[in-house]
């Protein structure tokens, strides 16, 4: 991403040619981006060491996927779309662990008939998996009584979170997979996302650990993602080296103690794609109210539902205007509801961007991680197109919906 006279640009062409290109609203990763993440993770995690899973619920667009297969990724999958997706890509099934929760068994099954390993959140459906496939090997998600997150929703462990086997009933997991024959090859455990205090990675690092000494049989701990990103203009990037160092320390000293070698895993999804993203949209509207100046925008909560969901905040600019005088305005969504607001409530409801008019392209950046992976139809509106860009070069790596698509599957147009 770079500004040149005045128009933001990314993967070297302005985001105005873009949407002038592809129609608008818009979602446009930078390649040179995405791969330069993954490989700054993977320098401070290497493959002797870690598998890089990386969470594809955070953007499962295959083309993004088949970049990141050609750099050695492995998968983190929730679901059988994610399973199949991967498997088309070309993933080896070794290298994705499919981990859903609340899962029907027929989910398991699939991963099952595929050869990709699963791994599971709770006692009862261990028990069930134990009956079907008895004397084959499994992994199982822990929670290790703690979490951490960027928001209440984002906090995956501790006694308010519905994932994992809580830490205090694993021996009732040892029972069952003893009555079954099966062998315990995995510790898996995700305590959050958007985890900025790495403190709480490695607090929850040594919890799990503490638990994982009492499996005779493993060869992996898996430690999840939640690596956050910087999203407002102050923060930081977290130290991935330190952080790394850290853990690969920790597990070191597991593993002597332990008297084996494991493989250690990581899951990380936004770490990697949410800074390659950038969701463009046409200024379509100005309304001005004694409190506020909104900018309308060509998109909303339907197309990027963080700011709405969490509150989230994401950086937001006249990709028009970038060196124009800056004016305070709150940049709102076309959807039919009051909360379809980019720059949402509180302090931070108002964000100066360079002076707004018809026709200018917003640029709502940091959205490659959970964007439009969380999309939906709301007001029976098209899902963006997605293209990915570098060196000038475009591709358009899915296409917009239209009408048809919209409503394929009503029998009133014979679905
Ligand atoms: N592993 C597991 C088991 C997960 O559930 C997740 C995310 C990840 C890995 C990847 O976490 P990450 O490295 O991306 O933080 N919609 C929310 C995020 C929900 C994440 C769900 N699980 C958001 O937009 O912030």
């Amino acid at each position: 991403m770079e500004v040149s006279e005045g128009l933001l640009y990314l993967g070297g062409i302005s985001a105005d040619s873009l949407l002038e290109r592809f129609g608008s609203p818009l979602y446009v990763y930078e390649e040179d981006v995405l791969i330069s993440r993954f490989r700054k993770m993977r320098n401070c995690f290497p493959p002797d060491e870690v598998d890089i899973h990386y969470a594809m619920k955070a953007n499962y667009n295959p083309s993004l996927l088949s970049l990141l297969c050609r750099e050695g990724a492995c998968i983190d999958a929730v679901s059988s779309g994610d399973v199949r997706m991967a498997l088309e890509v070309g993933f080896d099934p070794h290298r994705i662990l499919f981990t859903g929760n609340n899962s029907r068994l027929e989910e398991i099954e699939f991963s099952m008939s595929k050869k990709v390993p699963v791994n599971l959140g709770s006692l009862e459906l261990l028990e069930l998996y134990g009956n079907r496939f008895p004397g084959t090997s499994v992994s199982i998600r822990v929670n290790p009584g703690m979490g951490a997150g960027h928001h209440s929703h984002c906090i995956t462990g501790g006694p308010d979170s519905k994932f994992g086997i809580y830490r205090d009933r694993l021996a009732d997991a040892l029972k069952i997979s003893e009555k079954h024959g099966l062998k315990l090859s995995g510790i898996h455990s995700h305590i959050g996302t958007g985890i900025r205090k790495t403190e709480a990675m490695i607090e929850a690092m040594d919890l799990i650990l503490d638990s994982a000494k009492h499996f005779p049989e493993l060869e992996f701990v898996d430690f999840g993602g939640g690596f956050d990103i910087p999203y407002r203009e102050s923060d930081e990037e977290l130290d991935l080296e330190e952080l790394g160092q850290r853990m690969r320390q920790r597990f070191r000293e597991f593993c002597k103690n332990y008297g084996r070698d494991l493989k250690m895993k990581i899951e990380p999804g936004r770490y990697i794609i949410g800074p390659a993203g950038a969701l463009l949209a046409t200024v379509t509207n100005i309304t001005e109210t004694p409190s506020k100046k909104f900018v309308g925008i060509d998109t909303g909560f339907n197309h990027l539902i963080r700011p709405m969901m969490y509150g989230s905040y994401h950086r937001i600019v006249n990709a028009s205007k970038m060196d124009a005088p800056k004016e305070s305005v709150a940049v709102a969504g076309n959807i039919c509801e009051s909360g379809d607001v980019f720059t949402g409530k509180g302090p931070d409801a108002i964000r100066k961007i360079g002076g707004p008019k018809i026709g200018d392209c917003i640029a709502i950046l940091d959205t490659g991680a959970y964007g439009l992976s969380m999309a939906s139809q709301y007001n029976l509106r098209e899902l963006p197109a997605e293209i990915l860009v570098k060196n000038k070069n475009v591709e358009m790596i899915r296409r917009r919906q239209d009408f048809g698509d919209l409503v394929v599957n009503f029998n009133w147009f014979g679905g």
